[in-house]
C-alpha cells in the first residue's frame, strides 16, 4: 500500500528538504517538479528561444527531454542527456524560472510528465501546484511555509555548499519577486488546496519538521488500510 504526498509552498521554504526526507524514510521515489521548470527554462537562455513568442516556446518544447538519476544517492536533473543539477540552480536561471513557468504550453508539458511519473503511487512531489492541479487525489497534502528571512538565509546556504557565491539581498530580492510571480500567474497558482496541512517551519528543526510530516504519512497510510 502505497500513497502520494504532494508538497507545496513558497520558494525555498524547504519543501525539497522534507520531500527527500519523507521519499527516504518512506522507501518511495522523490519527484522535483521545480527542476523540471527550471531545466526548460535553462534551455531557452540557452537556446536564445524567445520565451514570449508561443510558436518558438512550441517549436522548443519538443526538443527538450528531462530525466532525473540518483548519483551517489544524490538526485540528479538531465536536460537532453546532460547533467545541469547544478547550472539549474544558478540565479541566471532563478531570474527567468518564474516567468517560464507561467507559460501554460509549458506547464502543460511537464504537468503531463509528472502526472505520469505519479502513476504507480509510491512517491514524494514538490512543487507550486501538486496538490491542487498535478495530484489533486494525493493522500496527503502538506502547505509549507516560512518567514522570508529565514528563507533567504537558507537559500544562500544551500548555494554556497553547491559553490555557487550568490549575493544575500539578491536572494531575497529574487525569493520576494518569484512568490509574487508564482501566487498571481493565471494557470496554476500558487495555492494552498482546501484539504492540505500547513506547517509554519520558521522554528522548526529538520528533524522536527520531517517528524510531524511522518506521522500525517502514517495517519494517511494507515487510513488507506482501514478502507480495504
Ligand atoms: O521549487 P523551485 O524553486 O526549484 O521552483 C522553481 C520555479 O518553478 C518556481 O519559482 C515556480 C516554478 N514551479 C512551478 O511553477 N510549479 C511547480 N510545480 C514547481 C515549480
Amino acid at each position: 500500500m502505497s500513497i502520494i504526498i504532494a508538497i507545496d509552498g513558497h520558494s525555498s521554504c524547504g519543501k525539497s528538504t522534507l520531500a527527500k526526507g519523507l521519499a527516504r524514510a518512506l522507501h518511495y521515489a522523490y519527484l522535483d517538479t521545480g527542476a523540471m521548470y527550471r531545466a526548460v527554462t535553462l534551455y531557452f537562455l540557452d537556446h536564445q528561444i524567445n520565451y514570449h513568442d508561443p510558436a518558438a516556446v512550441e517549436e522548443a518544447l519538443k526538443q527538450i527531454n528531462i530525466h532525473f538519476e540518483r548519483i551517489d544517492g544524490k538526485n540528479h536533473t538531465f536536460l537532453n542527456g546532460q547533467d545541469v543539477e547544478r547550472e539549474i540552480r544558478e540565479m541566471r536561471v532563478s531570474g527567468h524560472v518564474s516567468p517560464v513557468s507561467a507559460i501554460s504550453t509549458v506547464r502543460r508539458a511537464m504537468v503531463a510528465q509528472q502526472k505520469a511519473m505519479g502513476r504507480r503511487r509510491g512517491i514524494v512531489a514538490d512543487g507550486r501546484d501538486i496538490g491542487t492541479v498535478v495530484f489533486p487525489d494525493a493522500e496527503l497534502k502538506i502547505f509549507l511555509t516560512a518567514d522570508v528571512d529565514v528563507r533567504t538565509s537558507r537559500r544562500h546556504l544551500e548555494l554556497a555548499a553547491k559553490g555557487i557565491d550568490a549575493d544575500w539581498d539578491e536572494i531575497r530580492r529574487n525569493l520576494i519577486e518569484r512568490d509574487r510571480i508564482d501566487s498571481s500567474r493565471a494557470d496554476s497558482p500558487l495555492r494552498q488546496a482546501d484539504d492540505a496541512v500547513v506547517i509554519d517551519n520558521t522554528l522548526l528543526s529538520e528533524e522536527e519538521q520531517l517528524e510531524k510530516a511522518l506521522q500525517l504519512a502514517q495517519e494517511r497510510l494507515e487510513l488507506q488500510v482501514s478502507k480495504q
